[in-house]
């Protein structure tokens, strides 16, 4: 009694901690009326309640009898059934918003397990006749076209429910590992990777002086993580890709962890290897059924892949025994359109051969020619490679890029000079390394690659709400 009225008079004034804990989640009355129809269906709600259900109508069959109508909030993939009278099913068209409201009752029927037995029905937005998602089979590309309608049908839903639950693993394993979230700018004035790939931001004199979008937020999280130990950033990054593959996109996620305090490449693999174990294992956990329709529809291999990534460690191996390998099935079988003498890049097709035929595996290539990659990845005593890897993956190829970061000033400052770099742009990052510098490494997961591995949809266009490419910024 205390307890309440004292928090009743106090709500007014400027809240004590122990106010705060009296007016506490579990006091509070529900924030939303109606629960979601996942909720509905899989929670403690029982057979004979009365509930509330709002969403889009899916499809109706009117009989006789009794209609029936599938309604979907996005909640789940196959919605609910409810069944209805006529005179209540001929409010309906296939597109409208409506409210029913009913009894949750057993279904006879095999699909479903519970059905809405309906005793009210209200629409809340009529549907024009020429609603384009109708009950039948659409192509993705077509599905593409209509951006603002897509996540109402099955696999727009499935990816957007994915996509949740994949960023929640992420978080969930990072938080685990005492990671600390950080926040990467957006507008920044280098070119990280030194690709030049990058999108000009205008007014040019705004800043007065040239500034890009991010193309990568790793050289902000190093300045991050070398006060806060370890760090991830997960955000937007832009390039400026004319290459139109199933791969790229101009915009796309990347999620980019940082750590100090690391000294060798196979904890770095480690880390990486983790992140995306535990990761697929929260989508399979969270969305099993969106799961099992991508394996039913998309990709009949994906659950055992998966299930095999969860379980089995990825193989490991160096550029120089990739080569090796490559060259031994050039010479047998003459395959390749690239070379694969030592020195020269890994291609699509090498990366797809290795990861999908050779291992059958997720598979990291460590340890490249120091020329095929940026400045700041620590070079190996050889001197001729870094101290790097890329994840290789069966059917989409790299999927994820790191390395241990050069530590030691000098050697990082001359690799600076060798690749012409301003050096005044730079210094900030140059005294890391002067003020307290610690071994560290990274690396970025490319969110939309991971939701292809997760999906086993081929096309990154597939997996983004809206994708952006060149030549495509609709919606
Ligand atoms: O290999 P990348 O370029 O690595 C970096 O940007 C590092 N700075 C990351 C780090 O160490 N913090 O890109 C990382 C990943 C790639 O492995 C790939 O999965 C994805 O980002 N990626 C793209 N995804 C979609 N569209 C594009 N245009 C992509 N370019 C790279």
């Amino acid at each position: 009694m205390f307890r309440l009225a004292f928090c009743r008079r106090s709500i007014p004034s400027p809240r004590t901690a122990f106010q705060t804990a009296c007016y506490s989640s579990s006091t509070r009355k529900p924030l939303f009326p109606t629960r979601t129809i996942q909720s509905l269906l899989s929670g403690d709600s029982t057979t004979g309640t009365d509930v509330v259900v709002r969403g889009w109508v899916r499809s109706v069959r009117k009989q006789k009898q009794v209609s029936f109508a599938n309604i979907n909030d996005g909640s789940n993939l196959k919605g609910i059934q409810a069944i209805l009278s006529e005179a209540d099913a001929n409010k309906l068209s296939t597109g409208a918003c409506i409210e029913l409201k009913g009894t949750l009752a057993n279904s006879p029927g095999k699909e479903q397990s519970k059905e809405l037995q309906v005793t009210a029905c209200k629409v809340l937005g009529e549907c024009d006749g020429s609603y384009p998602l109708q009950k039948k089979r659409h192509t993705l590309e077509f599905l593409r076209t209509i951006g603002h309608l897509r996540a109402r049908g099955n696999t727009g839903s499935a990816v957007l429910r994915m996509r949740n639950a994949a960023g929640e693993g992420i978080h969930k394993f990072f938080a685990e590992q005492e990671f600390v979230q950080v926040n990467t700018p957006i507008f920044t004035s280098h070119d990280c990777e030194g690709g030049g790939e990058v999108f000009q931001v205008l007014p040019k004199d705004f800043f007065k002086k040239p500034v890009y979008l991010t193309v990568s937020g790793q050289l902000h999280a190093e300045i991050m993580a070398s006060a806060l130990s370890r760090v991830y950033t997960f955000g937007p990054v832009f390039r400026a890709e004319e290459s139109l593959t199933s791969r790229h996109l101009a915009e796309f996620w990347m999620l980019e962890a940082e750590m100090t305090f690391i000294d060798q490449l196979d904890q770095l693999l480690d880390v990486t290897e983790a992140s995306v174990q535990d990761t697929t294992r929260h989508v399979l956990d969270k969305c099993a059924e969106d799961v099992a329709f991508f394996n039913k529809w998309t990709d009949p291999t994906l659950l055992d892949r998966l299930q095999q990534t969860v379980n089995r460690p990825f193989v490991r191996m160096t550029y120089s025994e990739a080569i090796d390998i490559l060259q031994r099935v050039q010479d047998k079988e003459k395959r390749f359109n690239f070379p694969t003498t030592w020195g020269s890049s890994l291609q699509s097709e090498h990366e797809r051969y290795l990861a999908s035929e050779y291992c059958q595996s997720p598979v990291f290539v460590t340890d490249y020619p120091v020329d095929l990659k940026p400045f700041y990845m620590r070079a190996n005593s050889d001197e001729k490679t870094v101290s790097c890897f890329d994840l290789l993956v069966p059917g989409i190829g790299e999927l994820v890029g790191g390395s241990m970061r050069e530590e030691r000033y000098d050697i990082l400052e001359g690799k600076m000079k060798q690749a012409k770099m301003n050096m005044e742009d730079y210094q900030w990052y140059l005294d890391l390394r002067k003020y307290g510098s610690a071994p560290h490494g990274g690396y970025g997961i490319g969110f939309e690659r991971l939701m292809l591995w997760l999906t086993g949809l081929e096309n990154v266009r597939e997996v983004v709400p809206m994708p952006r490419y060149a030549g495509h910024c609709k919606f």
